[in-house]
Parts: structure tokens; C-alpha cells; sequence
């Protein structure tokens, strides 16, 4: 039986988003692995790479991924990179259906192009860097028990598509 979700999947794809609203309308609570980091650390995520360093990060996303998996009818958003450790994916799955959302570079690009809090796309070129990373990371995502595209629908077409695809028969409600 599963009883809470989990989306994972590469920066911009709406992870945040579309899990605060899915939260709302199956009545489960939010949580944010990014939020949860900061609200730990007392420090935006910018300033935990800069200061301490992408490992010190991860290391405190694996400790919240811990703490977490252990809700009940939640839904969780986890950070772009959070699917890297197979393990967060493992202990994530014991309780939760895992999602993963995706987009193509361009999409991605076009909706984190203004945003400033995302250390590892602070570079010349953040397209190039989507492409490249969408590249490294292609078997990291698929870790899933289903991926849906989130490119050209709002935040509730992809809330509905996902209540649609999710298979309630496994799933503890
Ligand atoms: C990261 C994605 C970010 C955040 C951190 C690292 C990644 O989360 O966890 O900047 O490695 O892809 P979002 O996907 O919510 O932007």
C-alpha cells in the first residue's frame, strides 16, 4: 500500500507547484525537500553551496529524505537533484507512489530564466547546462513508477492528468 507522493524530476518542471496544488485537492499535506533544507540549515541554497558545498547539501537532503519518508498522506516535492541518490529514491518508495515530471530543455529554460536561487545553472550558458546535465542525468529520473510531461499545461492540467494516471487501487486512501 502506498499512502503518501512523491515528485521528483529536474529543475522546472513544476515540481513545487504542481505539488502544493495536488496537496490541496487530495487534501494531503506539502512538503518541500528545498524548504525543508533551508528551514534546517537557516540558509537559502544558494548560500549552502557556497559555503559549504553541493556534498554538505546533499548530505542534509539525504537526513530530510529520512525524516520525511515517514509521513502519511503527503505529498512531497523533492529537489532537482535529490533522485541522484538512489538511496532517497529507495526509502522514498517504501511508503510512495513516485513521479517524475519532465520537460524538454527549452521549456525548462524559459521558466527558470529570471529565477536567481538555482546554484548549479549559475553559469554563461544555463541552456547548455540544462542540455548537458538532462543528459547525465537521463537514467536518474526514470527511477519512477511513472514520468509525465509537464511542457505547454498550467499547473492544474498536470494536477488533473496526474489524479488521472495515478493508480488509487495501490494506493491508501
Ligand atoms: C538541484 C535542484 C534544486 C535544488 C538545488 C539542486 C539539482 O531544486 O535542490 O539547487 O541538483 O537539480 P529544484 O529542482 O526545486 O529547483
Amino acid at each position: 500500500m502506498k499512502h503518501s507522493i512523491v515528485l521528483i524530476g529536474f529543475m522546472g518542471t513544476g515540481k513545487t507547484e504542481v505539488g502544493k496544488v495536488l496537496s490541496k485537492r487530495l487534501k494531503f499535506n506539502f512538503f518541500d525537500i528545498d524548504n525543508l533544507i533551508e528551514e534546517k540549515t537557516g540558509l537559502k541554497i544558494n548560500n549552502i553551496f557556497k559555503k559549504f558545498r553541493e556534498n554538505y547539501f546533499r548530505q542534509i537532503e539525504a537526513q530530510i529524505v529520512k525524516e520525511i519518508s515517514k509521513e502519511d498522506f503527503a505529498v512531497i516535492a523533492c529537489g532537482g537533484g535529490t533522485a541522484l541518490n538512489r538511496d532517497n529514491i529507495a526509502i522514498l518508495r517504501a511508503k510512495s507512489v513516485i513521479i517524475n515530471l519532465y520537460a524538454c530543455a527549452e521549456v525548462i529554460y524559459e521558466r527558470i530564466k529570471n529565477n536567481n536561487d538555482r546554484p548549479i545553472l549559475k553559469c554563461q550558458d544555463p541552456l547548455i547546462k540544462i542540455k548537458e546535465l538532462l543528459q547525465v542525468r537521463k537514467d536518474v529520473y526514470i527511477n519512477c513508477d511513472f514520468s509525465f510531461n509537464t511542457g505547454g499545461l498550467s499547473i492544474l492540467e498536470v494536477v488533473e492528468g496526474l489524479i488521472n494516471k495515478i493508480n488509487w487501487f495501490h494506493f491508501c486512501v
